[in-house]
Protein backbone atom coordinates (compact mmCIF):
# COMPACT_ATOMS: atom_id res chain seq x y z
CA UNK A 1 0.00 0.00 0.00
CA UNK A 2 1.37 3.05 -1.14
CA UNK A 3 2.72 5.54 1.47
CA UNK A 4 0.79 8.66 2.92
CA UNK A 5 3.26 10.54 3.41
CA UNK A 6 4.71 13.70 1.53
CA UNK A 7 8.43 14.94 2.10
CA UNK A 8 7.79 13.76 5.74
CA UNK A 9 4.46 14.98 6.71
CA UNK A 10 0.96 13.15 6.45
CA UNK A 11 -0.72 14.17 4.13
CA UNK A 12 -4.12 13.01 6.06
CA UNK A 13 -4.26 11.70 9.09
CA UNK A 14 -5.18 8.13 9.48
CA UNK A 15 -9.16 7.57 9.05
CA UNK A 16 -8.99 3.64 9.42
CA UNK A 17 -6.89 1.46 12.34
CA UNK A 18 -4.36 -0.28 11.43
CA UNK A 19 -5.08 -3.38 12.87
CA UNK A 20 -5.34 -5.85 9.78
CA UNK A 21 -7.79 -8.61 11.45
CA UNK A 22 -7.02 -12.27 10.00
CA UNK A 23 -7.09 -12.92 6.74
CA UNK A 24 -9.31 -16.25 6.95
CA UNK A 25 -8.34 -19.68 4.35
CA UNK A 26 -11.41 -18.96 1.96
CA UNK A 27 -10.29 -15.31 1.69
CA UNK A 28 -6.90 -15.76 0.99
CA UNK A 29 -7.77 -18.44 -1.60
CA UNK A 30 -10.09 -15.70 -2.76
CA UNK A 31 -7.26 -13.09 -2.79
CA UNK A 32 -4.42 -15.50 -4.85
CA UNK A 33 -7.07 -16.76 -7.34
CA UNK A 34 -9.06 -13.49 -7.79
CA UNK A 35 -7.22 -10.76 -7.58
CA UNK A 36 -5.44 -10.98 -11.29
CA UNK A 37 -8.76 -10.07 -12.68
CA UNK A 38 -10.92 -8.08 -10.38
CA UNK A 39 -8.39 -6.40 -8.62
CA UNK A 40 -6.52 -3.24 -9.99
CA UNK A 41 -2.75 -2.62 -8.65
CA UNK A 42 -1.09 0.30 -8.89
CA UNK A 43 2.69 1.70 -8.91
CA UNK A 44 3.85 5.11 -7.57
CA UNK A 45 3.29 7.72 -10.67
CA UNK A 46 0.81 5.58 -12.48
CA UNK A 47 -2.55 7.21 -13.89
CA UNK A 48 -5.19 4.80 -14.08
CA UNK A 49 -8.03 5.06 -16.38
CA UNK A 50 -10.98 2.32 -15.02
CA UNK A 51 -12.00 2.31 -18.97
CA UNK A 52 -9.32 -0.34 -19.27
CA UNK A 53 -10.27 -2.46 -15.88
CA UNK A 54 -13.94 -2.87 -17.02
CA UNK A 55 -14.95 -5.08 -19.41
CA UNK A 56 -17.82 -1.87 -20.69
CA UNK A 57 -16.63 1.45 -21.02
CA UNK A 58 -21.03 2.23 -20.76
CA UNK A 59 -23.01 2.34 -18.18
CA UNK A 60 -22.64 4.28 -14.82
CA UNK A 61 -19.61 4.50 -12.72
CA UNK A 62 -20.26 3.77 -9.03
CA UNK A 63 -17.66 4.20 -6.14
CA UNK A 64 -17.98 3.12 -2.56
CA UNK A 65 -14.93 3.83 -0.35
CA UNK A 66 -14.51 1.61 2.66
CA UNK A 67 -16.73 -1.68 1.57
CA UNK A 68 -15.76 -2.89 4.57
CA UNK A 69 -16.81 -7.09 3.47
CA UNK A 70 -18.21 -5.64 -0.10
CA UNK A 71 -21.94 -6.30 0.90
CA UNK A 72 -23.22 -3.40 -0.58
CA UNK A 73 -20.47 -3.79 -3.64
CA UNK A 74 -22.13 -6.92 -4.21
CA UNK A 75 -25.71 -5.56 -3.75
CA UNK A 76 -25.16 -2.70 -5.90
CA UNK A 77 -23.56 -4.96 -8.84
CA UNK A 78 -26.65 -7.59 -9.23
CA UNK A 79 -29.20 -4.65 -8.69
CA UNK A 80 -27.69 -2.48 -11.38
CA UNK A 81 -26.06 -5.06 -13.74
CA UNK A 82 -25.05 -2.62 -16.20
CA UNK A 83 -23.25 -0.45 -13.74
CA UNK A 84 -19.70 -0.47 -13.02
CA UNK A 85 -19.00 -0.85 -9.85
CA UNK A 86 -15.17 0.47 -8.14
CA UNK A 87 -14.70 -0.62 -4.49
CA UNK A 88 -11.69 1.02 -2.49
CA UNK A 89 -10.70 -0.82 1.14
CA UNK A 90 -7.71 -0.41 2.83
CA UNK A 91 -8.03 -3.79 5.19
CA UNK A 92 -7.15 -7.55 3.34
CA UNK A 93 -9.83 -9.69 4.84
CA UNK A 94 -12.46 -7.52 3.54
CA UNK A 95 -10.87 -7.17 -0.06
CA UNK A 96 -10.74 -11.28 0.41
CA UNK A 97 -14.61 -11.79 1.45
CA UNK A 98 -15.63 -9.20 -1.45
CA UNK A 99 -13.50 -11.01 -3.94
CA UNK A 100 -15.29 -14.58 -2.83
CA UNK A 101 -18.40 -13.03 -3.43
CA UNK A 102 -17.80 -11.74 -6.44
CA UNK A 103 -16.40 -15.27 -7.68
CA UNK A 104 -19.36 -17.06 -6.02
CA UNK A 105 -21.77 -14.67 -8.09
CA UNK A 106 -20.44 -14.37 -10.93
CA UNK A 107 -19.99 -11.18 -11.23
CA UNK A 108 -18.44 -8.81 -13.97
CA UNK A 109 -18.80 -5.53 -13.13
CA UNK A 110 -16.97 -5.07 -9.81
CA UNK A 111 -13.55 -4.12 -9.55
CA UNK A 112 -11.50 -3.62 -6.46
CA UNK A 113 -8.35 -1.33 -5.32
CA UNK A 114 -6.15 -1.53 -2.39
CA UNK A 115 -5.30 1.59 -0.38
CA UNK A 116 -6.30 4.53 1.30
CA UNK A 117 -9.06 5.82 -1.31
CA UNK A 118 -7.97 9.45 -0.69
CA UNK A 119 -4.55 8.67 -1.92
CA UNK A 120 -5.87 6.61 -4.79
CA UNK A 121 -8.29 9.62 -5.83
CA UNK A 122 -5.98 12.46 -6.04
CA UNK A 123 -3.01 10.39 -7.56
CA UNK A 124 -3.64 7.73 -9.73
CA UNK A 125 -7.33 7.84 -11.11
CA UNK A 126 -6.29 9.60 -14.52
CA UNK A 127 -7.63 13.50 -14.76
CA UNK A 128 -10.67 12.12 -16.44
CA UNK A 129 -12.71 9.90 -14.14
CA UNK A 130 -15.95 11.12 -13.31
CA UNK A 131 -18.34 9.25 -11.18
CA UNK A 132 -21.99 9.18 -11.42
CA UNK A 133 -21.82 8.24 -7.38
CA UNK A 134 -19.66 7.72 -4.55
CA UNK A 135 -20.79 6.23 -1.75
CA UNK A 136 -19.31 6.19 1.86
CA UNK A 137 -21.25 3.88 4.18
CA UNK A 138 -20.50 3.79 8.01
CA UNK A 139 -17.29 5.21 8.02
CA UNK A 140 -15.77 5.26 11.31
CA UNK A 141 -17.10 7.90 13.26
CA UNK A 142 -13.82 8.60 15.79
CA UNK A 143 -16.60 10.29 18.32
CA UNK A 144 -13.80 11.20 20.38
CA UNK A 145 -13.45 14.84 19.77
CA UNK A 146 -9.72 14.75 20.05
CA UNK A 147 -9.81 11.68 17.10
CA UNK A 148 -12.34 14.45 15.12
CA UNK A 149 -9.43 15.08 12.48
CA UNK A 150 -9.52 11.39 11.14
CA UNK A 151 -13.01 11.33 10.55
CA UNK A 152 -12.85 10.59 6.58
CA UNK A 153 -15.46 13.76 5.54
CA UNK A 154 -13.32 16.43 5.80
CA UNK A 155 -13.60 19.43 3.11
CA UNK A 156 -10.66 18.32 1.18
CA UNK A 157 -11.67 15.13 0.45
CA UNK A 158 -15.62 16.93 -0.52
CA UNK A 159 -13.29 19.16 -3.01
CA UNK A 160 -11.74 16.30 -4.34
CA UNK A 161 -14.88 14.28 -4.99
CA UNK A 162 -15.64 17.49 -6.67
CA UNK A 163 -13.20 16.85 -9.23
CA UNK A 164 -13.96 13.68 -9.82
CA UNK A 165 -17.37 13.41 -9.89
CA UNK A 166 -19.91 14.43 -12.87
CA UNK A 167 -22.03 17.41 -13.06
CA UNK A 168 -25.46 16.13 -11.20
CA UNK A 169 -23.62 12.88 -9.81
CA UNK A 170 -24.32 11.96 -6.40
CA UNK A 171 -22.41 11.36 -2.87
CA UNK A 172 -24.25 9.05 -0.71
CA UNK A 173 -23.14 8.81 2.96
CA UNK A 174 -24.37 6.84 5.78
CA UNK A 175 -24.03 6.77 9.26
CA UNK A 176 -25.82 5.33 12.34
CA UNK A 177 -23.84 8.00 14.57
CA UNK A 178 -25.99 10.66 15.47
CA UNK A 179 -23.19 13.00 15.74
CA UNK A 180 -21.21 11.80 12.34
CA UNK A 181 -24.61 12.94 10.76
CA UNK A 182 -24.04 16.20 12.28
CA UNK A 183 -20.24 16.48 11.40
CA UNK A 184 -21.62 16.03 7.60
CA UNK A 185 -23.71 18.39 7.90
CA UNK A 186 -21.14 21.03 8.98
CA UNK A 187 -18.66 19.75 6.66
CA UNK A 188 -21.42 20.12 3.68
CA UNK A 189 -22.41 23.50 4.88
CA UNK A 190 -19.60 24.88 3.42
CA UNK A 191 -19.66 23.20 -0.32
CA UNK A 192 -22.35 25.25 -1.74
CA UNK A 193 -22.11 22.65 -4.99
CA UNK A 194 -23.45 20.12 -3.06
CA UNK A 195 -27.27 20.20 -2.65
CA UNK A 196 -28.62 17.82 0.06
CA UNK A 197 -31.65 15.53 -2.02
CA UNK A 198 -33.89 13.82 0.43
CA UNK A 199 -36.18 11.55 -2.21
CA UNK A 200 -34.99 9.90 -5.33
CA UNK A 201 -34.39 6.59 -7.15
CA UNK A 202 -30.92 5.86 -5.12
CA UNK A 203 -32.26 4.90 -1.98
CA UNK A 204 -33.31 1.47 -3.11
CA UNK A 205 -30.02 1.55 -4.04
CA UNK A 206 -27.94 0.68 -1.07
CA UNK A 207 -27.59 -3.04 0.12
CA UNK A 208 -27.50 -3.89 4.42
CA UNK A 209 -24.21 -3.51 5.60
CA UNK A 210 -22.15 -5.40 8.32
CA UNK A 211 -21.96 -2.29 10.05
CA UNK A 212 -25.74 -0.87 9.49
CA UNK A 213 -26.47 -4.07 10.79
CA UNK A 214 -24.38 -3.63 14.21
CA UNK A 215 -25.73 -0.15 14.54
CA UNK A 216 -29.39 -1.71 14.27
CA UNK A 217 -28.45 -4.40 17.08
CA UNK A 218 -27.20 -1.39 19.37
CA UNK A 219 -30.40 0.46 18.91
CA UNK A 220 -29.03 3.01 16.78
CA UNK A 221 -30.97 5.36 13.86
CA UNK A 222 -29.55 5.14 10.47
CA UNK A 223 -29.08 8.19 8.80
CA UNK A 224 -28.71 7.78 4.58
CA UNK A 225 -27.55 11.43 3.79
CA UNK A 226 -27.78 12.30 -0.16
CA UNK A 227 -26.33 15.47 -1.70
CA UNK A 228 -26.08 16.53 -5.84
CA UNK A 229 -23.21 17.94 -7.00
CA UNK A 230 -24.23 20.90 -8.92
CA UNK A 231 -21.27 23.62 -9.67
CA UNK A 232 -23.70 25.71 -12.11
CA UNK A 233 -26.64 26.80 -9.91
C1 LIG B 1 -16.72 1.13 9.94
S1 LIG B 1 -16.16 0.25 8.55
C2 LIG B 1 -17.63 0.16 7.52
C3 LIG B 1 -17.53 -0.92 6.49
C4 LIG B 1 -18.75 -1.06 5.57
N1 LIG B 1 -18.92 0.12 4.74
C5 LIG B 1 -20.00 -1.36 6.34
O1 LIG B 1 -20.92 -0.52 6.33
O2 LIG B 1 -20.07 -2.45 6.94
C6 LIG B 1 -15.22 1.47 7.69
C7 LIG B 1 -14.35 0.88 6.60
O3 LIG B 1 -13.74 1.93 5.89
C8 LIG B 1 -12.40 1.55 5.59
N2 LIG B 1 -11.65 2.81 5.43
C9 LIG B 1 -11.45 3.77 6.35
N3 LIG B 1 -10.72 4.77 5.85
C10 LIG B 1 -10.46 4.43 4.55
C11 LIG B 1 -9.73 5.06 3.52
N4 LIG B 1 -9.13 6.24 3.72
N5 LIG B 1 -9.64 4.45 2.33
C12 LIG B 1 -10.24 3.24 2.13
N6 LIG B 1 -10.95 2.59 3.07
C13 LIG B 1 -11.05 3.18 4.28
C14 LIG B 1 -11.96 0.73 6.79
O4 LIG B 1 -10.90 -0.11 6.47
C15 LIG B 1 -13.25 -0.01 7.13
O5 LIG B 1 -13.31 -1.26 6.47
Amino acid sequence: MSNLKHNGELRWSPSYLRRQGKVTPAQKRALRDNWNRFGIEFRYGDKISLNDHFSSSDGPLHLEIGFGMGENLIYQAKTVPDSRILGIEVHKPGIGAALKKIEEEQLQNIRVMRGDARLILSDYLDESTRFDQISVLFPDPWPDPENAHRRIIQTDLIELFARKIRHHGHLHIASDVDLYRDHVESVMAHHNAWKRITDFEITSLRGPTRYETRGLEMGHRIHDLYFQFDPCS
